[in-house]
């Protein structure tokens, strides 16, 4: 027997297997596939205010290891979310995690107290990182001072634990990673899409009307793992994993890498029972090397 176990200091988690923002929709539309109550917990698709379209299609491109999206964070808005987030927990006692966005400071504030005021929400996950709502990929996480100032107001404002979800798109993560473990965030989520282009040869324009776009998938499991490595070292509050896994290994190497519990994203657009099998790996991995719980190896990559 193995203890699959992910402890994040606030909360206690049954197993480290988190289906990532934007590729599990509210939850309730995998039902059909598997018991929620497997899972660690689930992130719901960003949500803003009011509700919105997002970007004008193309919004999806495969690559040869991934996926380029430009979804722009279509939702139906925080009135809507909450009823979602009220019929959801009828249905799994999983704890649900709304993942927040804000045009600017006032509006995350404004969306994260809706959902701090809910009994139904576990944890919060800033959005500070999306890479498709403004030309060119640009989001508060790529600034030091803007993340520090967002996470300060949104600690000193509310009491659910605080997930801040990093960009990959900066020339040092770990700065950004400390300035927002400085003001007050209890974990760090790493990593939001890696802008990519995609090029249409016929028009010879970039597919995206945004022209770069999120890459996601397999393509950036190694690119991944080395910020969440450098980030894990570096801070005291856990880090959860994001960035290609597809498998049970994916998320042990993660767990070795520093991390404390992983999300998988793209993955279940592949294949929706996913996380039931990455479970069953992880499992039986664990098993083959002897490895009783998580904690015993995490962090503890052999340099
Ligand atoms: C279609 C799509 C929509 C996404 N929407 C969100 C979102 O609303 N909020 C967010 O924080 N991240 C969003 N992401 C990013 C994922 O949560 C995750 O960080 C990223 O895809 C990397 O993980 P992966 O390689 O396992 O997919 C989205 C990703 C995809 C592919």
């Amino acid at each position: 027997m193995v203890d699959l176990s992910a402890d994040l200091g606030f909360i206690k988690l049954k197993n480290p297997v988190i289906p990532a923002s934007g590729t599990f929709g509210y939850g309730e539309e995998f039902q059909t596939f598997f018991d929620l109550d497997i899972l660690g917990a689930f992130v719901l698709k960003g949500i803003y205010k009011n509700p919105r379209p997002g970007n004008i299609p193309p919004r999806l491109h495969e690559t040869a290891a991934g996926l380029l999206n430009s979804i722009g964070l279509a939702g139906p808005g925080a009135e809507e979310l909450v009823n979602i987030i009220k019929r959801v927990a009828g249905i799994t006692h999983t704890p649900v995690v709304v993942n927040v966005c804000g045009e600017d400071d006032e509006e995350y504030l404004e969306v994260a107290q809706i959902f701090d005021a809910l009994d139904e929400v576990a944890m919060l996950e800033l959005n500070i990182s999306c890479p498709n709502v403004r030309a060119g990929g640009k989001c508060p996480a790529q600034d030091g001072q803007h993340t520090y100032r967002l996470v300060k107001l949104i600690k000193q404002n509310t009491v659910k634990p605080l997930i801040v979800k990093l960009s990959p798109n900066v020339k040092d993560i770990v700065s950004i990673a400390l300035s927002a473990e400085e003001a007050g965030a209890d974990a760090l989520s790493l990593v939001n899409a890696y802008l990519g282009l995609a090029v249409n040869l016929k028009s010879r324009a970039p597919v995206f009307r945004n022209v770069f776009a999120g890459l996601s998938g397999p393509a950036i499991k190694p690119l991944a793992l080395k910020l969440v490595y450098e980030v894990a070292r570096q801070v005291a509050v856990p880090v959860i994993g994001i960035g290609g896994i597809t498998c049970g290994g994916d998320v042990l190497e993660f767990i070795l890498a520093g991390a404390s519990a992983v999300q998988t994203g793209t993955v279940n657009m592949v294949e929706p029972a996913a996380s039931v099998r990455i479970l069953h790996e992880i499992e039986t991995q664990m098993q083959e090397l002897q490895i009783k719980n998580l904690e015993e190896i995490r962090g503890e990559l052999k340099i």
